[in-house]
């Protein structure tokens, strides 16, 4: 039996999108069979002589030569109205300025580099130019307040800090003096801050942006760079527990690169914008590498969504494809479908979507209003890259995170008096687990082996995730290991309940859980925000009750709701669903329901 699977094709709707071009992948069980890293490996240029394999130099210098110098690498858009473009040749002079800046600060490879800044063009010099000097590059949320800032440049020993004067003055200034390891801060200017002097100083505590890439340059040559010396740390920030700092190798580059042509379908000609933030993984992997290394432009947004003006820019910059985040989504089904239709959005080729789980209705609504579905892209931070994916060629699956990206292997498991055992055939749920061997695979938790470790079992590395896949081998799915409830000896993931919540009207958002029980060991709990209008009231709570026991059926429906006004979420948009039971049994929100815990940001 095929569950609607859903070759999207209405001629009307295909209309309003782009032309598409066949593929760079198209035909999904050829390109996998057929599928080497060794191979991707020789797509790349590597160091000229032999000398290692750089991300910044498959990222930038490889294009920056001849008239490829001319392309436009990075085009940003900046509050307030101003643009600028950086072309190829122009970040090729920029990044070597800046690692030039940190070799004449004594900084160099293994050393930590953290970026801590909104998005404008110096973020992404500073983080290329660091890859160049064979230093590592921590990107930091600048959203953060000072004690996770503090925390996390403690954790990495950060050893220069990259900021904007105003990020400084705000929230390091304060916490300096105890980060006795930090010996260098750099700060860009803000000159186009109204109301803010253009260079306040800051006491000779920090060296000048601008100052620092001045001194003449004369290129910079990379050195020898081996694929599996370090490159990039991203703190992922639990959900649960200390923050956990994620280490990357300069082989991670052949995953970027891979996984750009052949899941987000990129192509040279692509003008490509990642909604992401680069203080998350996301906006590294594919805000910046990526899409560099195929030799696209990339749109960089200093501003925080708002729907009008995210349709302004698919429209105005010709956006080709677009990666962007099941709450972004949302908030654009609820701008309404009127606001869409005042923008052409024809030069859109191709929409994917990452980071939770992304609802069927969600992947039809970017077909019936953007002109094609979203395609649901699944990894982590620890995977560096994407890893489960719907194709462009292999027919999305609204609903399904997808297929295994070529050169990954994907499964599920068991627990079992023995160990993980692999589960076959179709329909059966998981722990969702990767064989180890793909180069963007993360090589530590810094400090902590033996949390590493426990990530492994044999030759799978444990996603913390679980996951059914079905009779066409596409995997759905089910929930974080730790938020799986268990009620009457039934294993039930909050994901569906939520979904099938999401569909009544009355419901803005909603988060389930498990809440304990004598009888049942611990019985379903859906934790309901409304939609503005509604009432909360225990008319609606039996309304919803039935709703969801109408289509989930009484085992899997809940059987308690509890209005919330919001619910808890972390910094990048995930319910903490931790919070919620810990709200249910006045166990301390920090608490873990056992064994370990990888719910991250
Ligand atoms: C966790 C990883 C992916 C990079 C940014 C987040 C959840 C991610 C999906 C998806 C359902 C998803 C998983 C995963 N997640 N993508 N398509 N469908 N869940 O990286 O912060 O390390 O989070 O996000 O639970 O394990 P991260």
């Amino acid at each position: 039996m095929h569950i609607g699977r859903l070759m999207i094709s209405d001629p009307r709707r295909a209309e309003r999108f782009g032309k598409r071009p066949a593929p760079n992948l198209p035909d999904y069980p050829k390109a996998r069979a057929g599928f080497s890293w060794h191979s991707v490996r020789s797509d790349l240029d590597g160091l000229p002589g032999g000398r290692g394999l750089n991300i910044a130099h498959e990222a930038v210098d490889r294009h920056a030569v001849g008239s490829g110098a001319h392309r436009i690498a990075i085009r940003w858009l900046g509050k307030g109205g101003a643009t600028r473009d950086v072309s190829y040749g122009q970040l090729r002079e920029l990044t070597d300025r800046f690692a030039l800046a940190l070799r004449r600060l004594g900084v160099g490879m293994g050393d930590r580099v953290f970026v801590l800044s909104d998005r404008i063009p110096e973020l992404y010099v500073a983080a290329l130019g660091t890859l160049k000097n064979r230093s590592i590059l921590c990107p930091l949320f600048s959203a953060y307040g000072p004690d996770p800032i503090r925390e996390r440049l403690t954790l990495g020993r950060a050893r220069v800090l990259v900021t904007t004067q105003r990020l400084y003055r705000r929230k390091v200034k304060a916490i300096r003096d105890r980060l006795p390891q930090l010996e260098h801060v750099i700060t860009v200017g803000e000159p186009d801050r109204i109301g803010e002097p253009a260079r306040e100083g800051d006491g000779g505590e920090t060296l000048d942006f601008e100052e620092a890439l001045r001194a003449p340059a004369d290129g910079f040559a990379i050195e020898p760079t081996d694929p599996e010396d370090p490159a990039l740390l991203h703190f992922t920030s639990g959900t649960t527990g200390a923050p956990k700092g994620v280490l990357h190798v300069h082989e991670a580059v052949l995953a970027h690169y891979a996984t750009g042509k052949l899941v987000l379908d990129l192509r040279p000609d692509d003008v490509f914008w990642c909604t992401a933030d680069p203080g998350w993984v996301t906006g590294v992997s594919y805000g910046i590498i990526s899409p560099l290394t195929v030799g696209c432009t990339l749109i960089v947004d200093q501003e925080e969504f708002n729907a009008e003006r995210w349709y302004g820019i698919l429209q105005d910059q010709h956006v080709t494809v677009w990666y962007t985040a099941p709450t972004a989504i949302r908030m654009l089904m609820r701008a309404g479908e009127d606001v869409a239709e005042r923008f052409d959005l024809t030069g859109l080729r191709f929409l994917a979507s990452v980071g939770e789980p992304l609802e069927a209705s969600a992947v039809r609504w970017g077909e019936r209003v953007l002109g094609g579905p979203f395609h649901d892209t699944w990894w982590q931070t620890e995977t560096g890259s994407i890893m489960i994916a719907n194709f462009a060629s292999a027919g999305v699956k609204p609903g399904s995170m997808g297929l295994p990206v070529p050169g990954v292997h994907a499964t599920v498991l068991t627990r079992t008096e023995v160990g993980m055992e692999e589960l076959r055939g179709a329909g059966v749920t998981g722990e969702l687990a990767l064989r180890i061997g793909w180069p963007s695979m993360f090589r530590a938790y810094i400090d902590e082996p033996e949390r590493y470790a426990e990530r492994f079992s044999g030759p799978w590395y444990l996603t913390g995730d679980l996951a059914r896949i079905d009779e066409d081998g596409y995997f759905w799915f089910v929930g974080r290991l730790h938020d799986v409830i268990k009620s009457a000896g039934h294993l039930i993931g909050p994901i569906e309940v939520e979904d099938c919540l999401r569909d009544h009207p009355a419901v803005a958002e909603v988060g389930v859980i498990g809440r304990p029980d004598v009888v049942a060991g611990q019985i379903v709990k859906a934790c309901v925000v409304l939609r503005p209008g509604y009432e909360e009231n225990d008319a609606l709570a039996r309304e919803l009750l039935a709703h969801a026991r109408r289509r989930l059926g009484p085992v899997v429906g809940p059987k308690e709701i509890r209005f919330w006004k919001a619910l808890p979420k972390t910094p990048s948009g995930k319910i903490m669903r931790h919070v919620l039971r810990a709200a249910e049994t006045g166990s301390p929100p920090g608490a873990r329901p056992s064994g370990n815990d990888s719910t991250h940001g």
